[in-house]
């Protein structure tokens, strides 16, 4: 591919779009005026810029192809609909080198979100599109077709668990800022379903509770959810500029959710959960820009040329057996190592094995593999007493006091399900597929891991490395141990029972970076503070670890790409 100057031409773009949001609002002042009191009975909506209007939530794109892109938006309005919503896309910021253009209609059966897969593009290309609707354009967008055959380098920011009442989404605005990016991979919990009270704070400068206040159990409650979130600058902002490939976790339906139930979910005087899966699921195919036939099933994979495949799993929803004890309950129980216990349905590990082996079979130098839960074993066997290193007594610390034989920690993720985890390993083997790095969100911690199969033993080869993306705001293990002192003196303690975790950081938010070339894919994590207390908190670079071609294991990143 013909790497154009990103930089360069990102910042003029940037620039621009701020200079001609400026101008456009001052055109249709008067339309976002006679809007202004339908918003004003949602107290959701105090963070709307009423000059956006009809198209308060912005723009959005994703699930780039060498041809074609999804394109989103979401029109507010008091009328019944349909209301027709023309589309275009074009190679230049001004939008007169139009190369599609089409209708759609924003109605209710779809909470007036619009989506539109535009075909016909050419790879590896930077487009803006915009929306019209009701006498007004909405904000440009821009985005960028995944490339084909050589590429040089690909460049992702990767998030996740993005609680609106845990603080500011200052991890977007930083990635917003970047201008180097091919796409954002959320790894999911881009909201949280509790209510108003669970774990708001009420310290910060501006209201962040969640709107609708109870917990959303309902598709209107899921939507509103949605609706909220959307309003937040940073987060409109980066969806403005980079195309998405997103997948969900637990927390887009309810907490720990598994094929047939959650956590934090009460048959009867919730619902049935397949009703309450269902309309979750529903609404997040209605506002996020992404590409499935059908709702239930978001697994899937996105080509980048000669250099990487991106496959997306579902292990949340799709064939979840439910979860052995209860998190932070130490797993001793034979039964996570059941042999027909499964964390994805047959058809997923089908298609994902086989999107693997595919991948190897073509030639494709990187599989980078974008799911929920941590995939590397958490020992916590012969940790040190937390509370006796800092002569503190520690509530909610009992998981680091154990003296015992090997326990994981954490059953909602692969180690709960460690057949499931043996069925990947023993593919890789069997199919002598290399070259393989997992992203993992979930766990609001930044992970580096090799992923192999006998932790404790140098003589087993990794079979391929793992990358945890911190949180974008929900809090860390500083909330689990008591404090953040506490989970620092965890950090080197995990990292001596487990060889295989190279770096650990468990308090900070932030975001991951992945650097992609053909030598080597790099982690670089960018972090700040425990709480996103306010705006305008700057993640700065962390650290860096790398895979080499061929090694299938970490090894120290050369600092940031
Ligand atoms: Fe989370």
């Amino acid at each position: 591919m013909t790497e154009p100057d990103t930089r360069t031409q990102a910042t003029r773009t940037f620039a621009t779009l701020d200079r001609r949001a400026f101008l456009r609002r001052l055109g249709i002042a008067g339309a976002g005026a006679a809007l202004a009191p339908a918003l004003v009975r949602d107290p959701a909506a105090a963070q709307a810029d009423p000059t956006l209007a009809p198209f308060l939530h912005g723009v959005a794109s994703g699930d780039p192809l060498p041809d074609g892109v999804v394109i989103w938006t979401r029109v507010t309005t008091d009328q019944p609909g349909p209301v027709p919503v023309d589309w275009l896309v074009a190679r230049d910021l001004e939008l007169t080198d139009v190369v599609a253009s089409g209708t759609a209609n924003a109605g209710v059966e779809r909470d007036f979100t619009v989506k539109i897969d535009v075909a016909g593009l050419a790879p590896g290309t930077w487009y803006f599109y915009a929306f019209e609707a009701l006498g007004t354009r909405s904000l440009i967008g821009r985005t960028k077709t995944a490339p084909s055959g050589a590429v040089e380098r690909l460049r992702f920011g990767v998030v996740s668990c993005s609680n609106y009442q845990a603080g500011f989404f200052n991890a977007y605005a930083a990635l917003a800022e970047r201008h180097d990016l091919d796409a954002v991979l959320h790894l999911g919990d881009y909201l949280y379903e509790g209510g108003a009270s669970a774990g708001a704070r009420t310290n910060f400068a501006e209201d962040r509770s969640h709107r609708p206040e109870n917990e959303i159990v309902a598709l209107a409650d899921y939507r509103q959810r949605y609706a909220q979130y959307r309003l937040d600058p940073d987060l409109r902002r980066a969806h403005q500029l980079f195309p998405w490939v997103t997948t969900w976790d637990d927390h887009e339906s309810a907490n720990n959710s598994w094929r047939d139930g959650a956590g934090n979910h009460t048959p009867g005087a919730e619902g049935d959960w397949p009703v309450r899966k269902g309309w979750a699921q529903q609404a997040y195919e209605e506002w996020l820009p992404i590409r499935v036939d059908d709702p239930a099933r978001i697994y899937r994979s996105l080509r980048y040329g000669e250099l990487a495949d991106l496959i997306v799993l579902d292990t949340r929803l799709d064939g979840r057996d439910e979860q052995v004890g209860s998190e932070l309950m130490v797993l001793f129980e034979d039964e996570v190592r059941n042999p027909d216990r499964q964390l994805i349905s047959p058809e997923q590990r089908e298609f994902w094995h086989g999107e693997l082996s595919a991948s190897a079979d073509r030639g494709t130098r990187w599989r980078i593999v974008a799911q929920q839960v941590m995939l590397a074993p958490l020992n916590v066997v012969a940790l040190p007493n937390v509370e006796e290193l800092l002569g503190v007594e520690l509530p909610d610390a009992p998981l680091f006091l154990l003296d015992g034989p090997a326990a994981a920690i954490n059953p909602d993720q692969w180690d709960g399900y460690t057949v499931e985890r043996d069925r990947f390993y023993d593919h890789l083997r069997a199919a002598a597929i290399d070259n393989v790095v997992v992203l993992t969100g979930d766990i609001h911690t930044s992970w580096a891991s090799d992923l192999t199969p006998d932790p404790v033993n140098p003589l087993v080869a990794p079979l391929g490395v793992e990358f945890v993306a911190t949180s974008v705001t929900s809090s860390g293990f500083e909330n689990i141990l008591g404090s953040v002192e506490a989970a620092r003196v965890a950090e080197p303690a995990v990292q001596v029972t487990n060889p295989h975790i190279k770096y650990v950081d468990l308090t900070r938010r932030g975001y991951l970076l992945l650097d992609v070339s053909a030598e080597r894919v790099q982690g670089e994590w960018y972090l700040s503070e425990p709480v996103q207390a306010t705006r305008g908190m700057v993640p700065a670079f962390a650290a860096a670890w790398q895979t080499v071609d061929g090694s299938n294991r970490l090894s120290p990143g050369t600092g940031p790409a």
